[in-house]
């Protein structure tokens, strides 16, 4: 990789936001470590660490998912990695023209390695089809990508800390740039503090359309806030995200 490449794979990462690189061990040579320390605001100086360096899997523009995984690796960047059982890297169709992204794994994630196949999945899974049912859309779950912020189970389900949410969520973007969705379901405080970085909560935000980088992004409720929701209310405010949603994506 040339100096200008190596410049354009920089950029690309700085523009989604990434900040830090961590280099997996046995990928590059002598100097990885302070490679892993540089900010990628440094622009590469000849003779710098920089200079002719190979950086595997990171070529701008053609990230795919296989390259995302294999990055990922056996992952300790963060604490999440002590309790996990399996990485939940993500599920669906990589041609998606919709990504669903949640907070993190729960127990039967962590045990299946798959995104939202527990309690609160299963009613994901069920919102999803049937308003699309309804809607007269021919949507099934396998038809949408679904992942999470951070890919490995929190202890006791407690909610990402930012420091978790900050270095897990390089993944998510990168996942997020290489599919291109037409828009993006944000589910829960989670996702969206992730993708908007916003102050204001799911309340406050859902039903309306909101971007991360160029793609609209639609907020609503976390499936299992709606399994613990008494009143009806936010059950038919999802129902009304979701059908906004699939008929702008679908339509
Ligand atoms: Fe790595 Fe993400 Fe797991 Fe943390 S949560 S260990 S960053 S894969
Ligand atoms: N809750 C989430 O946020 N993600 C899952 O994958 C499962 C439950």
């Amino acid at each position: 990789m040339n100096r200008e490449e190596l410049g354009r794979v920089l950029a690309y990462y700085r523009d989604l936001g990434i900040t830090e690189l961590y280099i997996r061990p046995g990928l590059s040579g002598p100097g990885q470590a302070m490679l892993a320390e540089e900010p990628l605001s440094k622009e590469p100086q000849e003779g710098s660490l920089f200079a002719g360096m190979e950086l595997p899997g990171l070529a701008a523009g053609d990230d795919t998912l296989e390259k995302i995984r294999a990055d990922i690796g056996d992952c300790t960047r963060c604490r999440l990695h002590q309790g996990r059982t399996n990485i939940v890297f993500g599920v669906g169709n990589p041609q998606t023209k919709l990504v669903f992204v949640g907070e993190g794994p729960g127990e039967e994630e962590d045990l299946q390695g798959l995104p939202f196949v527990g309690r609160a999945g299963q009613l994901l899974t069920a919102m999803i089809e049937n308003t699309a049912k309804k809607e007269g859309i021919p949507l099934k779950r396998e038809d949408v990508y679904i992942c999470n912020v951070v890919k490995c189970r929190p202890p006791q389900n407690r909610a990402p800390q930012p420091d978790e949410m900050e270095i897990c969520g390089q993944f998510l973007f990168r996942q997020l740039a290489a599919l291109r969705p037409k828009a993006i379901c944000a589910l829960g405080g989670t996702a969206t503090k992730a993708l908007l970085g916003k102050k204001e909560g799911v309340t406050r935000l859902r039903g309306s359309w909101h971007k991360w980088r160029d793609m609209p992004v639609m907020v609503t409720y976390h499936p299992s806030f709606l399994l613990r929701a008494y009143n009806v209310v936010p059950k038919r405010e999802a129902w009304e995200d979701l059908k906004k949603l699939f008929h702008f994506v679908y339509d």
